[in-house]
């Protein structure tokens, strides 16, 4: 998501600025002053509530503000971001904005200020005046707004100074000159959005068939935790020789091990746009880890997807596989095949239940051919691309 707060006094051309960046962008667009105007056109209880706050020049409350907002974010759930006009206007409501994206899983990029002398936004809102049919635009109320803006809304650049979220532009200018400049901070300032994906699904149930595929088409990087493992096995490194009795039993390796590798990978891929996670987490302690590994390189999970294998279908293709030249260590007795498939139901079940919880959990059928599993997969993929 691209999240954008216009900031600045009454006349500033924060309107004027949010028409041209919602085309460019095609954001959710939150002006809370046209929010309040359409209700009290309706003659809602809300819109009734807030008239005569209005064309007095004050602020309307905090809880009214919250509702209509959550209105407007509630009907746009898909969004891919949203530009805040005339929002937040006080401190308090600078907490309430950070509350209401971190529920959608987000934070404010950037908060960009017009700045235009008190004259010339008294000129403008007057010359305004004359078509807008704006009950505030008259001088009397317009400086009550711009006193309002001092006392309680500049307070609010503080708080993303702070953050290292406020940018503050000349407003006075050309329009497409301001717009410019706008538009070269966003591009400077946005977060770079990445794309983490964990595949699970019982042992047999193709993730390693598919992960690298798929990673691949998608421009991410693909960690295979027990992929990373073999090669310090076959090197015989030490983390392989601790690793080695684990993996020959079919059992978890201690998670200090799998932690150490995906760091590396992270590390070593500074520009990647994001991460595929084949068999990891496996259990629940596993998955608090993933979102602690994550957090710390300021990314989140963006999804899980499950591959669906009934219970049978996984014996079967393990036995063939231990008859094949790609036979594991574990694939060779039937005794490593059920152990294996036990842990699974009893340690990396439950991570499915955690990502349920969180809004994050896709599944998928494993069974048909590898090309239908991996289509299916990718449409999976776009579809939580979608829906960040
Ligand atoms: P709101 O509707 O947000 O009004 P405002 O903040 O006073 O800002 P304006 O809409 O008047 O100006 P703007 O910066 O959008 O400028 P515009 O692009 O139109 O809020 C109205 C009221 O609602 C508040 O007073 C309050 O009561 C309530 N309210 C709203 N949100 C609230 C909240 N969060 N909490 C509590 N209460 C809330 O440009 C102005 C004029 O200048 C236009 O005619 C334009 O054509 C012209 N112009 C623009 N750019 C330029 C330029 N570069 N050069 C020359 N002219 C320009
Ligand atoms: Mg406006």
């Amino acid at each position: 998501m691209l999240n954008i707060a216009l900031f600045g006094p009454p006349g500033a051309g924060k309107g004027t600025q949010s028409e041209k960046l919602l085309e460019k962008y095609s954001l959710t667009y939150i002006s809370t002053g046209d929010m309040l105007r359409s209700e009290i056109a309706e003659g809602s209880p809300l819109g009734m509530e807030a008239k005569s706050i209005i064309a007095s020049g004050g602020l309307v409350s905090d809880e009214l503000i919250v509702k209509i907002i959550e209105k407007t974010i509630r009907t746009n759930t898909n969004s891919k971001g949203i530009l805040f006009d005339g929002f937040p206007r006080t401190t308090v409501q600078a907490y309430i904005l950070e509350g209401l994206l971190l529920k959608l899983n987000s934070s404010l990029d950037c908060m960009i200020s017009l700045e235009v002398p008190e004259k010339e936004l008294i000129d403008r809102l007057l010359l305004r005046a004359k078509t807008s049919g704006r009950s505030d635009d008259t001088l009397d109320v317009i400086k009550v707004r711009l006193k309002e803006y001092e006392d309680k809304t500049k307070p609010v650049a503080d708080f993303y100074a702070k953050k290292n979220k406020y940018f503050p532009v000349n407003g006075v200018g050309e329009i497409d000159d301001i717009f410019e400049n706008i538009v070269e901070i966003i591009q400077k300032n946005r977060k770079k959005e990445f794309t983490n994906i964990v595949i699970l699904g019982k042992p047999g149930s193709g993730k390693g068939t598919q992960g690298k595929f798929l990673a691949d088409k998608h421009n991410l990087v693909y960690i295979s935790t027990g992929a990373l493992l073999r090669v310090e096995v076959e090197n015989n490194t030490e983390i392989g020789i601790i690793a080695k009795p684990y993996m020959d039993t079919g059992q978890i390796v201690p998670d200090e091990i799998p932690i150490k590798l995906i760091e590396q990978v992270i590390e070593s891929n500074p520009h990647a746009n994001g991460f595929i996670f084949k068999g990891f987490p496996r259990t629940m302690v596993q998955a608090y880890i993933l979102d602690g590994l994550l957090q710390r390189e300021d990314m989140r999970l963006s999804g899980m997807i499950e591959m669906k294998l009934p219970t049978l279908k996984a014996v079967k293709r393990l036995s063939e596989r231990a008859r094949s030249d790609r036979a594991r260590p574990y694939d060779l007795n039937t005794d490593l095949i059920v152990n294996r498939l036990e842990q699974y139901r009893e340690k990396t079940l439950p991570v499915n239940e955690y990502y349920k919880k969180q809004e994050k959990f896709y599944s998928i059928k494993a069974e048909g051919s590898e090309k239908k599993v991996f289509d299916l997969l990718s449409e999976k993929i776009e579809e939580i691309l979608r829906s960040r």
